[in-house]
């Protein structure tokens, strides 16, 4: 018998947060680093939401609530995705989690039996695939392709759909690839399912980043297609389009009533509930007015900065880096660069080599000997990633912090005794 659960071993985590102790490491001995990890808006909650915060604290809303959401979040959270996906969903089809991470793991434990397979992007937000071997269900990454703009042609959906299929999560925008598919691919795609699959699978499609498209360009959900909305689950929630990360508010619209009230119960078993001032002031992110401009002075900021960014990170020697059409991320190649500094042979001769991947090994060498943190590829989907050579950058950041983290990289790019160096000093850095 050993202290921890089995299962344990079966889960993964979210890079972007663990590699915060070694950013505190160099920090300490060397400075200021460049912070390109997080996916996190570097603007401040808008005043309007502030203030009803505070407003909600002085009226002492502070108790337990309804541990499905407060009734008045609800009713906007149904009004706004009816507007904006045409549905006629109710605020008994909605629950209101603590972030829009929980229900997606929450998915998996409420429709995977063991042996139940779950179809993902990869590429992809970790948790998707961190989750599913926990519950005892079967990884299915679906592999999103550079050459399609990290979208996936239709018959690969279809090769992967088995009568195991039970879940099929979809995330546009990506992360971490910044694609947006278009309202025909989304068509294609549903097309797929209703004719290769029983009405008994779910669609978990991961629109937390809804708002935050560039280029004129409009959001399209897949729960919009007829056929197909008695089957999604629309997800969403306050972090990325409200720059309210810490405010832990996420939510999940369910195809039925009955499906709101398993999820309402879970969280009663986990959560109790959310925060009620935070609550309201969800209400207030959707309802008032001034928030429309607050959110577009944010998205048009992310696109000078994506328009910026793009722009100097191809012209560094070695990268290949396509224009992501929304969140806030650039998802370059980096495959030249790592033949250039030998990444590929030096990850080879390291011990135990299944931990890391080339791409995350330059990701540490920039942190350590260039002070600049970026995501490798296997922060994004493990299974599937070997031999795929990119980076995360979050545009999250300042433009003139953003040019000084380009200007790092392109200096570690070319620094082969510094790699050396650091290899020599640190061999076990990349095992985190
Ligand atoms: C695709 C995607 N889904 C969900 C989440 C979780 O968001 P939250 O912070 O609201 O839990 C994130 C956060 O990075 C994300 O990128």
């Amino acid at each position: 018998m050993t202290l921890i659960a089995e299962r344990n071993s079966r889960i993964f985590s979210e890079n972007a947060f663990k590699i915060a102790p070694h950013i505190f490491r160099v920090e300490q001995q060397k400075g200021e680093i460049i912070k390109l990890n997080l996916g996190e808006p570097d603007f401040a909650l808008p005043l309007h939401i502030k203030n009803e915060i505070k407003r909600q604290l002085d009226l002492d809303n502070t108790k337990y609530c309804d541990p499905k959401g407060l009734l008045s979040l609800r009713e906007a959270i149904s009004t706004q995705i009816n507007h904006t996906r045409g549905l006629q969903k109710t605020p008994e089809h909605v629950v209101v989690f603590p972030g829009g991470k929980p229900p997606i793991g929450l998915a998996q434990q409420v429709y995977c039996d063991p042996g139940d397979e779950v179809i993902y992007p990869s590429p992809g937000f970790p948790i998707y695939e961190s989750f599913i071997r926990y519950v005892g269900a079967v990884p299915v990454p679906l592999h999103l392709k550079e050459t399609a703009n990290f979208t996936f042609p239709p018959e690969e959906l279809a090769e992967k759909i088995t009568p195991k299929t039970k879940l099929i999560y979809f995330n546009f925008p990506s992360n971490p690839t910044g694609a947006v598919a278009s309202a025909k691919q989304l068509e294609d795609y549903a097309n797929v399912i209703l004719k290769n699959c029983s009405k008994d699978i779910r669609i978990y499609s991961d629109e937390i980043y809804e708002n935050i498209i560039f280029d004129g360009k409009k959001h399209h959900s897949i729960s919009s297609i007829n056929e197909i909305r008695d089957r999604t689950i629309i997800a969403s929630g306050f972090s990325k389009t409200f720059a309210w990360t810490g405010g832990r508010i996420g939510y999940a619209v369910f195809p039925t009533v009955e499906e709101a009230e398993i999820f309402k119960n879970i969280n009663i078993n986990y959560f109790s509930c959310v925060p009620p001032y935070n609550q309201e002031a969800a209400r207030e992110a959707l309802e008032n007015p001034l928030s429309k401009t607050a959110v577009q002075t944010m998205v048009d900021t992310f696109e000078l900065r994506r328009n910026l960014i793009w722009d100097q990170i191809k012209k560094i020697p070695g990268i290949n880096c396509l224009k992501p059409g929304g969140a806030f991320y650039l998802f370059p190649n980096i495959s030249e660069i790592c033949e250039n500094l030998d990444l590929i042979n030096k990850h080879k001769s390291l011990s135990p080599r299944e931990q890391g991947s080339p791409a995350k090994l330059f990701q540490m060498f920039s942190l350590y000997e260039h002070q600049v943190a970026v995501l490798g590829r296997d922060s994004f989907g493990k299974i599937g990633a070997d031999g795929k050579h990119f980076i995360r950058i979050s545009i999250a950041a300042e433009q003139s912090v953003l040019e000084e983290g380009i200007r790092r990289i392109k200096s570690a790019v070319k620094d082969v005794s510094g790699l050396d160096r650091f290899l020599k000093k640190r061999p076990d850095m990349i095992f985190f």
